[in-house]
């Protein structure tokens, strides 16, 4: 949440550049954005509420500095207005700075640390520390803001300038991801190195509590006591055409077209570079448990995996959101082998149940699709999602990414003939992808549009698919959406459904089938229009419609249902004129609690 760009340069004209950079992180967020420039007659700062192309309308490109630092917003404290926009420069005009994080402590240091002529201007948390940069005691300027880190709870990576400090950045870091280029033409810092993209030099990467003075041809590191640190190269693959749309009108419709190409990548990577090796039999024969952990689509993913090992490798599995996990009281010891499921690799939660269960004693395995993200570092194993990069903030591709991966694993583990038909599977699968029945999906699409909410029922993974199709829709269509198992409709919820009612019956397996459609049968009763989402020939006249996709085993079925609701809710949305990359009051990436 919340994007920072910087860039020092020998040119001028750093207020494009940093723009530029910063549409590459605006995908953590856009209620605001802003640039400061360090120009010679000190910090000029532009900012506006409203995604980075508002900006974009009124922004004098012409200001001329050395230095500028950028910020994308995703409101936390305070509404988003362009007041509580960053850049925010201290009340002396002396520093400028932006943040990303949270800080926890905010409203007691004002009283604390300031004096009381000094005015706040915004709502937010952040502005206090340029503020306190004002008055804060130090040597020199990276002491500074040393000193006033030393006064935070929370997350941050924060990088300031200073207007007695030509070309150069300050930057700190607290669990928020910073990193750093020093490249030919300058130095450049972002909260994601893809903000690197098309420009080459040495990458490096902040660590907790560590600080960097960059200049435009040196960088400084220092340690938390303020002694100058070497720091090895961070190794990162950049990619630099992934993030652009091609002639696609929306990313999210990118992303799930490009759902065939990240299963080849996967078929590559899982066949050719014997990926699972370490993680076979031998591994869980050391492990009582496997807990999978997760958030939104990637909790989903999870509950996933956790009945997969459970049904097909009968290994004892659980499954939990990480937000939920942290406070729960878990047991967790060496036999518990903990799989962390995160597309960004950057979700707070997941990241603190990854310090919490490595204190406890447990194995980690993140199964990431970024592969140098703050997760990634920190656990024993890493599984490779492979979906290349994600922008639109519904997950769509690492979703079908995720389940394949976990899929092909727990086959793996049966014997290298099973493994051979999963893989066999998956290919198929691809080649099947993109049928998704869409005259269909067009006119049910265009009844979903008119509607307020809608219903997702399901049993077993089919419950999971309801649940992950629930939240896709209402993601980015808005409509109230609530995924039920079957079996539980008539323990209070059926109370909703009237001839107003839409919902969405998952009916892929055998063994629920029948019990399924008894649900929708009792809803049917009581007015709801019923469609059913199933591989099997129903032939019945009682539903609204029957939309029967291709045909796989139960375990790939929730990858065949939900590649066409992903689609659906893709159609829905910009049938109601909604933009589905950028749905309000989200972020792609939820990197505080
Ligand atoms: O990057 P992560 O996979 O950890 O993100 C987890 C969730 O925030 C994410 O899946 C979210 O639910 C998506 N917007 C759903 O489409």
């Amino acid at each position: 949440m919340c994007g920072i760009v910087g860039c020092i340069l020998n040119a001028r004209n750093t207020v494009d550049v940093a723009m530029s950079m910063l549409c590459r992180v605006e995908y953590r967020g856009y209620d605001s954005a802003g640039v400061a420039t360090l120009g010679e007659d000190g910090i000029i700062l532009q900012k506006k509420a409203g995604a980075i192309a508002k900006l974009n309308e009124v922004l004098n490109k012409n200001i001329l500095g050395n230095v500028s630092i950028a910020h994308t917003r995703w409101a936390t404290h305070g509404k988003a207005t362009d007041n509580n926009a960053h850049p925010f420069v201290s009340n002396s005009g002396q520093w400028a700075l932006v943040h990303n994080g949270i800080i926890e402590n905010y409203l007691g240091l004002k009283t604390k640390y300031l004096p009381e002529k000094c005015t706040l201007n915004s709502e937010t948390d952040t502005e206090i520390v340029v503020q306190m940069l004002d008055y804060v005691k130090g040597k020199n300027n990276i002491e500074k803001l040393k000193n006033v880190c030393d006064k935070l709870k929370g997350s941050y990576a924060f990088a300031c300038v200073n207007v007695n400090a030509p070309n150069t950045i300050f930057l700190a870091k607290n669990k928020s991801p910073l990193y750093i280029m020093n490249a030919t033409d300058g130095c450049f810092i972002a909260s994601d190195p893809i903000c690197f993209a098309g420009k080459s030099g040495k990458v490096y990467s902040l660590e907790n509590y560590e600080y960097a003075v960059v200049s435009d041809n040196d960088i400084l590191f220092f340690d938390n006591n303020m002694q100058v640190i070497v720091k090895n190269e961070t190794n990162i693959k950049i990619v630099s055409n992934e993030k652009e749309l091609n002639n696609c009108p929306h990313y999210m419709l990118k992303e799930i077209e490009e759902e065939g190409k990240v299963l080849d990548n996967i078929l590559s990577t899982y066949t050719e570079g014997n990926v699972l090796r370490q993680f076979g039999s031998s591994m869980f024969s050391r492990f009582k448990e496997i807990v999978f952990i997760g958030c939104g689509t990637a909790y989903h993913a999870g509950l996933y995996g956790a009945d997969i090992f459970r049904l097909n490798n009968h290994i004892r599995t659980s499954c939990y959101m990480a937000s939920e996990y942290r406070y729960c009281s878990p047991i967790v010891d060496d036999k518990t082998l903990v799989v962390l499921v995160s597309q960004s690799g950057e979700t707070a939660d997941t990241i603190a149940v990854c310090d919490m269960v490595h204190d406890m004693g447990a194995t980690t395995i993140a199964l990431t699709n970024v592969l140098y993200s703050t997760l990634a570092k920190k656990v024993d194993y890493i599984l490779p999602v492979c979906a290349g990069s994600e922008i639109a903030v519904a997950s769509t591709k690492a979703y079908i990414a995720q389940l394949s991966v976990l899929y092909i694993w727990s086959m793996s583990l049966l014997g290298d003939a099973e493994l051979k038909n999963a893989l066999a599977d998956i290919a198929n699968l691809t080649k099947d992808f993109d049928n998704y029945k869409y005259n269909e999906l067009k006119s049910i699409a265009k009844k979903v549009s008119k509607i307020n909410c809608c219903y997702f029922l399901g049993r077993g993974m089919d419950y999971i698919t309801a649940l992950e199709g629930s939240l896709k829709l209402k993601e980015v269509t808005y409509i109230n959406c609530q995924a039920y198992p079957a079996g539980e409709l008539k323990h209070g919820h059926l109370a909703l459904i009237d001839d107003t009612s839409y919902l969405f019956a998952i009916a892929t397996d055998d063994s629920t089938l029948d019990k399924t459609l008894n649900g929708a049968y009792e809803a049917k009763a009581r007015g709801g229009k019923i469609i059913v989402l199933t591989n099997k020939e129903i032939k019945t006249k009682e539903f609204y419609r029957v939309i029967k996709l291709c045909d796989y085993n139960k375990y790939l079925m929730p990858i065949v249902v939900s590649k066409w609701i992903q689609m659906l809710a893709y159609v829905v949305s910009i049938t109601k004129g909604y933009n589905p990359d950028k749905p309000r009051n989200l972020a792609k990436s939820v990197t505080v609690e």
